[in-house]
C-alpha cells in the first residue's frame, strides 16, 4: 500500500507506539498502513461524517482488519476517551478546525503520549493553542505533496509553562526555521505572493479595514524576509 508523501511523513513518524487514533480519518488510509505495516497494534478511525464512516468501514472489512481498527462516527476528540489511544492524528483539516477539537476535549489531548497536527492552513492558529494549553512542540517538518507543500506538527502536553514570546513565532514553525528545512524558502515564497495580491486588492480602498489589513500584511511581509535573510 503506498501512501501520499503527506501521510507518509506522518505514518513514518509514528514508531514505538501501541496505538493511534486517527481523528477525521476519512478513507482510513493511515490507519489501515500503520496495521499492515505493523506499526501499531491497533486503532480508532474516526470522522464526523456518516458518508467517510462508511467509506472507512469498508476500506477495513475488505482488508479484514476490522478486529485491529474500529471506526467510529464522533466530533473531534468527543469520539474517544482519554488514555484510548497512545498517538492522536489530526490530519488534513484547517488549523483553526484542529485547535477547536484540541481545545473541546483537552484532557483528551494532554493524555496522548504524542499528538500529530497536519494543518492544511492557520497553522499559526494550531502553534497558539498548543501553547496556550501548554503542550510542547517537539518538532515540525514540511512535505512536499502533488506540488503543495504541508506542515506536520508533532506536540506533547508539557508539565513546562510554555510562553508565546511574540506572534512572529507562530507563523512558522521554530523547528523549520532552526533546521532551515529545504522547503522552507519555497513555503515563504508562495505565501509572500498571496499577501502581494491581498496587498494589490486593498491599494487606494480608503477605510479602516483595509488599512488595518495592510498593516498586518507589511508586518508579515518584514517577518518573511526576515526569515529569509537567514535562510
Ligand atoms: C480532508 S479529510 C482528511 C482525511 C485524512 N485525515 C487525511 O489527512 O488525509 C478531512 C476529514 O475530516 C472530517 N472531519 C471534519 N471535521 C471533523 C470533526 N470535527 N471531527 C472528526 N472528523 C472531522 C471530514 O469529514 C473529512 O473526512
Amino acid at each position: 500500500m503506498i501512501l501520499a508523501p503527506r501521510l507518509k511523513k506522518i505514518a513514518d513518524s509514528i514508531n514505538g507506539f501501541y496505538s493511534i487514533a486517527d481523528i477525521g480519518s476519512d478513507h482510513a488510509y493511515l490507519p489501515i498502513y500503520l496495521i499492515k505495516a505493523k506499526k501499531i497494534k491497533n486503532a480508532i478511525a474516526t470522522d464526523v461524517n456518516a458518508g467517510p464512516v462508511k467509506i472507512a468501514q469498508k476500506r477495513i472489512a475488505d482488508k479484514k482488519l476490522e478486529s485491529f481498527i474500529e471506526v467510529r462516527k464522533g466530533n473531534g476528540l468527543e469520539a474517544i476517551a482519554s488514555n484510548e489511544a497512545d498517538v492522536i492524528v489530526i490530519a488534513g483539516m484547517g488549523g483553526i478546525l484542529i485547535s477547536e477539537i484540541i481545545e473541546n476535549r483537552l484532557e483528551v489531548a494532554k493524555a496522548a503520549k504524542l499528538m500529530v497536527l497536519q494543518p492544511m492552513r492557520d497553522s499559526d492558529r494550531v502553534r497558539r493553542s498548543l501553547y496556550n494549553n501548554g503542550f510542547m512542540i517537539l518538532d515540525e517538518e514540511l512535505v512536499k505533496d502533488d506540488g503543495k507543500i504541508y506542515e506536520i506538527i508533532w506536540a506533547v502536553h508539557s508539565k513546562e509553562n510554555n510562553r508565546i514570546e511574540c506572534d512572529d513565532n507562530l507563523i512558522l514553525g521554530k523547528a523549520v526555521i532552526a533546521k532551515k528545512h529545504p522547503l522552507l524558502k519555497e513555503l515563504i515564497d508562495k505565501r509572500v505572493r498571496e499577501l502581494e495580491k491581498i496587498m494589490d486588492s486593498i491599494n487606494g480602498i480608503a477605510s479602516e479595514n483595509c488599512a488595518e489589513r495592510a498593516t498586518d500584511c507589511k508586518r508579515l511581509l518584514e517577518y518573511y524576509e526576515e526569515v529569509r535573510r537567514w535562510l
